[in-house]
Parts: structure tokens; C-alpha cells; sequence
């Protein structure tokens, strides 16, 4: 029998050995993705797929995929993955989702911190020796302790990112596709309120909902300006759930005080991107995971995922468990 074909997008920080036991794995050893003809041309022949957040896999390469047992991403967010294709080709579809959440929450706070303090701009003010004595109305940012903290999505990393605003005695509000159980609002102290509340009562609003086509664009000129001309808005979720337009309309106008995102659409930010040029948005390049511990973790999962699908055995973490439903 030949042996299982394993096809990785992206060298990995990991020991892939467990996977070489049962597959001859290829890895794309380049900084970039593979592009995608290339990967259209790979999936003809393999067994399995491990794939990243910058990988399209799409209908067309899924239907190509005709050998395809598993798709492994690493990640937990997987809008670059068609699901419903793979579900109806019968092909489990996994991520990587709980290793991460502290990692994400951690950045976070760092990114909400940084922009309420603006550290990036003192930082480019000293280098520039523009540093000459202390003033007493240089660099004003905005208080934490005691704000309001609206957080957009109460997952696994809105929770995490609510559990960190308690030691800051922050207001803390959310809104969310669901209504959490009353317990899990008591013990995070979390109010549930409408999104329009959301967006005029909080000081720091903080995305961490999945991009779906219901988020698309979800925060658009007419919710940036519900937003308070003193708010602080945090996006370490996905970039299309911003509008980058308004977005720009809003930090440039003052109508929202500043921004910190970690995402963009699309990735990476265009060279000529108007939002580079804002001194009141902080703009880090997707890496909100990025701990050596946490990247390793999600790796170790990705191929734990794949072997479990090369085996035909039930991912542990799968994004369509309906693949299982008539075995
Ligand atoms: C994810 O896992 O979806 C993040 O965006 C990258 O860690």
C-alpha cells in the first residue's frame, strides 16, 4: 500500500515527527503561502492538508481535493475555509481553538493599553529627540482603570479579554449573537446590552467575534459614529469586520479618539493604505497569538488533527462534526 501524502502550507514550529511516522510530508519551506495554483495543483495528490489563515481553500480546491481525508488549519478562526464544501465532500475540517485565548487576551490588553497610552506615539516622539523637559499636557491618553470596556463577542477570548478588565474595575458590557447564561455574566461581571448601547457607552470597544457574513463590515460609518469622540476601538478578530474606509474616516475626523488592530482588510495592509499614515491607530501584523509557547501549541494540535483524520478516527478539534453523522 503506498504511503498517506501530507501537504504543509508553512514551515511549523514544531516537531513533525509524529506526522512523518504515517505520511510523507512536503512542507512549503517559503515565507510566503504557496500560491494558489500551486496549491490547486498539490491538493490533486494528497492525503492530507495543513493550512494557515492565509491559505484560500475554496470550492474549487476542495472539488480538485479527490483524495483530500482531512483539512487541518492552524488556527481557530477558519473563514478562509469553504466548511460546507468539505462538509458536503464528506472531509472533516479542524482548527485549533482554547491554546490561543490567553495569548490573544494578553494582546489584547497590550494593544488597549498601548492606544490608550499611546505608547507607539512616545516611543517615535523620544527616538525623534522631540523629548525636552516634562510637560504637563504632553502625550494625554485616556484612563483605564474605571472606564467602560464593551466587548463585541463573549467566546473564549471575549471572556478572557472581560476576566483581565476586572483588575482594572472596569464597566464591563458585551453584546453577542447569544445571550450568556446568567451565571457565566455574574462571575465575569458583564452586563449584556444591545450593540447601539455598546457603541455609545463604551470608552474601549474590543472585537472578538468570527468573521461570518453577518460580521462583514459590521462596524461601518454609521456604527463608528455611535462610538463616543473619546473611544478607543481594539480589532484582534479579523480585519473585514472593520470597514477600512470608515474606519480612516473616523480616526482622521476625530470622530473615534484612536484604534489598535491587529487585523486588516486585507492582509497584509496595502502599501498604500490610508491608515498607515495615522499617528492614532496602532497597526501590528496578525499577531495576536504569536507566543512562542501558544504558536507551538496550536501546531502540536493542527497535527494532532491531521493524523487523527489520515486515520480516519474523529478530529478532537473539528469545525463540522455533521462529516461524522451517517459513519
Ligand atoms: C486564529 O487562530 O484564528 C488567529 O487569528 C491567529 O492565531
Amino acid at each position: 500500500m503506498s504511503r498517506l501524502r501530507v501537504f504543509i502550507t508553512r514551515c511549523l514550529p514544531t516537531d513533525l515527527q509524529p506526522l512523518q511516522q504515517i505520511a510523507d510530508v512536503e512542507v512549503w519551506t517559503e515565507r510566503r503561502p504557496p500560491p494558489y495554483e500551486i496549491l490547486l495543483a498539490k491538493v490533486k495528490e494528497i492525503d492530507g492538508l495543513l493550512c494557515l489563515l492565509s491559505d484560500r481553500i475554496d470550492r474549487q480546491l476542495i472539488e480538485a481535493a479527490t483524495s483530500l481525508k482531512v483539512i487541518s488549519q492552524m488556527a481557530v478562526g477558519y473563514d478562509n475555509v469553504d466548511v460546507s464544501s468539505a462538509t458536503a465532500r464528506g472531509i472533516p475540517v479542524g482548527h485549533t481553538p482554547g491554546v490561543l485565548t490567553d495569548a490573544t487576551a494578553d494582546f489584547t490588553w497590550a494593544l488597549l493599553m498601548a492606544a490608550a497610552r499611546r505608547i507607539v506615539e512616545a516611543d517615535k516622539f523620544t527616538r525623534a529627540l522631540q523629548w525636552q523637559t516634562w510637560e504637563p499636557d504632553l502625550l494625554l491618553g485616556a484612563d483605564i482603570a474605571g472606564a467602560t470596556l464593551g466587548i463585541v463577542g463573549l467566546g473564549r477570548i471575549g471572556q478572557a479579554v472581560a476576566r483581565r478588565a476586572r483588575g482594572f474595575e472596569m464597566r464591563i458590557i458585551y453584546t453577542s449573537r447569544k445571550r450568556c447564561e446568567p451565571k457565566l455574566e455574574v462571575s465575569l461581571g458583564v452586563e449584556f446590552v444591545s450593540f447601539e448601547r455598546l457603541l455609545q457607552e463604551s470608552d474601549f470597544v474590543s472585537i472578538h467575534t468570527p468573521l461570518t457574513a453577518d460580521t462583514y463590515h459590521l462596524f461601518g460609518a454609521s456604527q463608528l459614529a455611535l462610538m463616543k469622540p473619546s473611544a478607543i476601538l481594539i480589532n484582534t478578530a479579523r480585519g473585514p469586520i472593520v470597514d477600512p474606509h470608515a474606519l480612516y474616516q473616523a480616526l482622521s475626523c476625530g470622530q473615534i479618539a484612536g484604534a489598535a488592530i491587529d487585523v486588516t482588510e486585507p492582509e497584509p495592509i496595502p502599501a498604500d493604505s490610508p491608515l498607515l499614515s495615522l499617528d492614532n491607530l496602532i497597526i501590528t501584523p496578525h499577531i495576536g497569538s504569536a507566543s512562542r509557547q501558544t504558536r507551538k501549541k496550536m501546531a502540536d494540535i493542527a497535527i494532532e488533527n491531521a493524523i487523527a483524520g489520515l486515520q480516519k478516527r474523529r478530529l478532537p478539534y473539528c469545525v463540522n462534526p455533521e462529516v461524522y453523522e451517517n459513519l
